[in-house]
């Protein structure tokens, strides 16, 4: 079959397509047939190693895994012996960020805890859109409790990956969104449902002005001293972003209770959620460019510029 593979860390062009073996699946694992992925910040970042620190896990030398890609949508093509759940020809979708990736491939094999079956009303592109930045936005709006109805909540980063289902999810459970982006994208961030906009090219959300809630940092680029003084009394505030090391071992030692950095995990129980909420209309994908599979290190250097509106996505030919 046909993958992108890399053997060192670097830019995108240390992707190169490649034929390498069918995987097969394990006992508690599901082979998908990948009819559409989608690009992230964590395949930039593992691509090229970076931070630093993060080749500890990721290979000190040399990448351990060869072919990136978490997000994916598919056909399964076949079962491992234990897994009950899932047949032959079901339309799925699924992330591989805490399973060694494996997305950028015609086929992977995916553990049947990390996948669920499709939103019947999504394309399998919009599918792949979903699963690493709507549950971490989920995860992150859920960090520090329930949402309530009316709470104030403020997504830094409103028209990223994470933010744009961030905005969708928060005033999915009635609350009052406030999303922050620049002045080309404020429409966009209106159109995803948000209350109030903030250029962030003209205010500083962290004035002290208005308070929020909650806030959602998906940027992380400001300081927690920042963070907290937007919080009213009593708020939160969730980052699952970075922008430097000083900016995440700033959240890491000095958030306290109050602020804390968040690492999103996939589940079929998250995914399950996400798609009532799709299916019933009151979340939906926004993709900002599609890639043929071919293009996919165009994809990650696009993505990997900070400017992506909403999801990139890739389209793998069916034949
Ligand atoms: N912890 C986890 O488990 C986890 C999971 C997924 C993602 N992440 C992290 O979360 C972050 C966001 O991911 P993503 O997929 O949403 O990234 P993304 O799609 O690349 O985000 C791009 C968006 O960020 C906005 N942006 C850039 N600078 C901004 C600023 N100064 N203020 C406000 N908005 C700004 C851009 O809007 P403009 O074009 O208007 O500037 C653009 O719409 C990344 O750092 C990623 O590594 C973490």
């Amino acid at each position: 079959m046909k993958a992108f593979v890399y053997e060192r860390y670097g830019p995108p062009e240390a992707l190169r397509m490649a034929e390498v073996d069918k995987p097969s699946p394990d006992a508690g694992e599901v082979l998908v047939r990948v009819l559409a992925a989608s690009v992230n910040a964590a395949d930039w970042h593992v691509l090229r190693g970076r931070p630093l620190f993060s080749r500890a896990t990721l290979g000190l030398l040399r990448p351990k895994h060869k072919v990136l890609g978490g997000d994916v949508a598919g056909q399964v093509e076949a079962t491992g012996s234990d897994v009950a759940r899932f047949q032959p020809g079901d339309e799925v979708y699924a992330n591989l960020l805490d399973h060694g990736f494996g997305g950028f491939a015609d086929y992977v094999s995916v553990p049947a805890d990390a996948m669920a079956p499709k939103p019947a009303n999504l394309s399998f592109e919009e599918a792949a859109a979903v699963p690493m930045a709507a549950v971490t936005a989920l995860q992150g709006l859920r960090h520090h409790g329930e949402l309530r109805p009316a709470q104030r909540v403020l997504i830094n980063g409103a028209t990223g990956g994470v933010g744009s289902f961030a905005v969708q999810l928060a005033k999915a459970s009635g609350a009052e969104v406030t999303g922050v982006t620049s002045t080309r994208n404020l429409d966009l961030v209106r159109s995803l449902g948000a209350d109030h906009v903030v250029d962030y090219t003209t205010t500083d959300f962290a004035d002290g002005g208005r308070r929020y809630d909650l806030i959602l940092d998906t940027v992380g680029n400001r300081s927690v001293r920042d963070l907290k003084r937007a919080l009213a009394e009593g708020g939160k505030a969730a980052v699952t972003g970075f922008t430097s090391m000083r900016r995440l071992l700033g959240v890491s030692l000095r958030g306290g209770k109050d602020v804390a950095q968040v690492q999103a995990h996939v589940t079929t129980a998250e995914l399950e959620l996400l798609s009532e909420l799709i299916e019933a209309g009151k979340v939906r994908p926004r993709i900002d460019r599609r890639y043929p599979f071919a293009e996919i290190p165009a994809a990650i250097a696009y993505l990997e510029q900070g400017h992506a509106r909403a999801k990139v996505v890739i389209e793998v030919a069916r034949g």
